[in-house]
């Protein structure tokens, strides 16, 4: 079979399991339980929208309204407005996450005799993200959501599309409004590639000896030898440097026509966001009061333990490598050791939400470890360092400053300026990380897998069976990420 036909087949048959074995756990969530937790305000929002009713908004929804006109759409006139059926669109959601998973891997090994088994054996494992397939289950935003930025990303590593950028850019937002982080990210990408390829010229003399005479023919042309796949921090401060040096003369002459459509796609879904944000007020949606943004640094600390716990296969695969590196830079560990520890110490913030909620797994950590021992904030310190090494570790191999730099950017605004932990913001910085780990071996992409059904089995088993009691609630509650 040629390889590309052996890829859609195997994909096909990948979704088709998927989607049975996933519809059998979908019926018995939908057996369980009639209301998961934020679903009760988001159902009734949901079946507002399908009765035609746009006036109805529920102040306590904090995203813009996507998923709830999405699903409108979608159930119209044909199926039943129900629980049963707004959930069912997430499911739907998530067959296409595995199929859009599949065809970003594929792109990006496209280069490599990669084979097409494990490329999709990864797009599972990556559906199958515990919290990511949980909330494939009921109706919470986040599927839909990165559905959205998935495709927007398809088209963004094609850099191709005269629109659909623009339109998926626009409709990840429209799902969350703080996917716009991830767009700016893409955009802070793009720029940064383009201002340190147009200073890889002849008459850089931040990166030759050789000074050229500006009147020189070549002066100002690529130097094809001074490109690279990768690029480092020097080759941004060289690049500003001569830009600066030279007034920005060769910044964006080298630009192709391809790209100035990316740009100017990227530009006006950021555009639109400054324009939402104008006539709002402020990024919040509904209830401004519980979502006060605040500097909260130690949530980029639990984004570690997050890959921790998620990226555990890559952190054992690496692990001699890492404790090496570590070795090798005492000196940074140690400054790591006093960073996180001052964080932890003036920066630990704990939202009435998360003591008073024990539906949450975060809720578990926090009373039997956080918040039980004086000590345990500072304790974790070596765990963090050594996590943040091992993520280091991980990607240090294939990336590049250009996305690094935004990236790291990027995550502080997705994460730290919330006050709540919630193991679901986590979600998308880690998926975006996690597609950029070196390629990894086949029985780290099988540990992968098998990590995450085992993590599943077990919280859908706690989902089946532990029963929590609210007074004001009739409804029996249960344990969610
Ligand atoms: C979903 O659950 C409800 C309540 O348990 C049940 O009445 C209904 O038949 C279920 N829907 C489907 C399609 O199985």
């Amino acid at each position: 079979m040629k390889s590309s036909t052996k890829y859609y087949v195997l994909l096909i048959a990948t979704v088709a399991v998927y989607f049975t074995v996933s519809k059998l756990i979908f019926d018995k969530v939908n057996e369980t339980s009639d209301i998961v937790v934020d679903e009760l305000f988001h159902i009734p929002q949901g079946i507002s929208f399908c009765d035609g009713n746009f006036s109805y908004w529920d102040p306590k929804i904090t995203t813009l309204p996507g998923l709830h006109i999405t699903s409108a759409l979608l159930l119209g006139y044909y199926f039943p407005c129900n629980t049963y059926y707004l959930r069912f669109v997430n499911l739907i959601g998530s067959c296409f996450n595995l199929i859009f998973f599949a065809s970003i891997l594929k792109f990006i090994y496209g280069g490599y005799n990669e084979s097409q088994f494990k490329i999709i054996l990864q797009a599972l494992s990556l559906t199958l993200l515990p919290p990511l397939y949980f909330f494939s289950h009921v109706y919470y935003t986040d599927t839909l959501s990165l559905l959205f930025l998935l495709v927007f990303s398809r088209f963004c590593f094609a850099n191709r599309g005269k629109w659909l950028i623009l339109l998926f850019g626009e409709l990840s937002v429209a799902m969350r409004q703080t996917n716009i982080v991830w767009v700016a990210m893409v955009f802070g990408h793009k720029l940064l590639d383009i201002l340190i390829r147009s200073s890889r010229v002849y008459g850089n003399r931040y990166l030759s000896k050789t000074l050229l005479s500006t009147r020189s023919l070549i002066a100002n042309d690529i130097d094809s030898s001074k490109l690279k796949r990768y690029y480092s921090i020097a080759d941004v401060i060289a690049a500003i440097k001569f830009h600066l040096s030279t007034y920005f003369r060769t910044a964006f002459k080298f630009i192709p026509l391809s790209d100035i459509y990316v740009i100017i796609q990227l530009k006006s879904v950021l555009l639109t966001f400054v324009l939402f944000l104008y006539i709002n007020g402020s990024i919040v949606i509904g209830d401004k009061k519980a979502h006060i943004a605040t500097i909260h640094l130690p949530q980029l600390l639990y984004f570690l333990l997050f890959y921790g716990v998620f990226g555990l296969p890559y952190v054992l695969a690496r692990f001699v490598s890492t404790v090496k590196l570590i070795l090798k830079n005492k000196l940074n560990v140690l400054l790591l050791c006093i960073i996180f520890a001052v964080i932890v110490h003036f920066n630990t913030i704990v939202h009435p939400y998360l003591l008073a909620d024990n539906r949450h797994y975060t809720f578990y950590l926090w009373n039997r470890w956080f918040r039980k021992y004086d000590f345990a904030i500072y304790a974790t310190i070596p765990a963090y360092v050594f996590l943040l090494f091992s993520l280091y570790d991980n990607l240090k191999d294939q990336n590049c400053i250009s996305f690094l730099l935004p990236y790291c950017v990027c995550i502080f605004f997705a994460l730290a300026l919330q006050q709540l932990v919630e193991i679901r913001y986590f979600l998308v910085p880690y998926v975006i990380l996690r597609l950029r780990f070196v390629r990894p071996t086949f029985n780290v992409v099988l540990m992968e897998f098998l990590w995450y059904v085992a993590i599943n089995v077990v919280t859908f088993y706690i989902f089946f069976t532990k029963e929590i009691r609210w007074i004001d609630f009739d409804d029996v509650q249960r344990i969610i990420w």
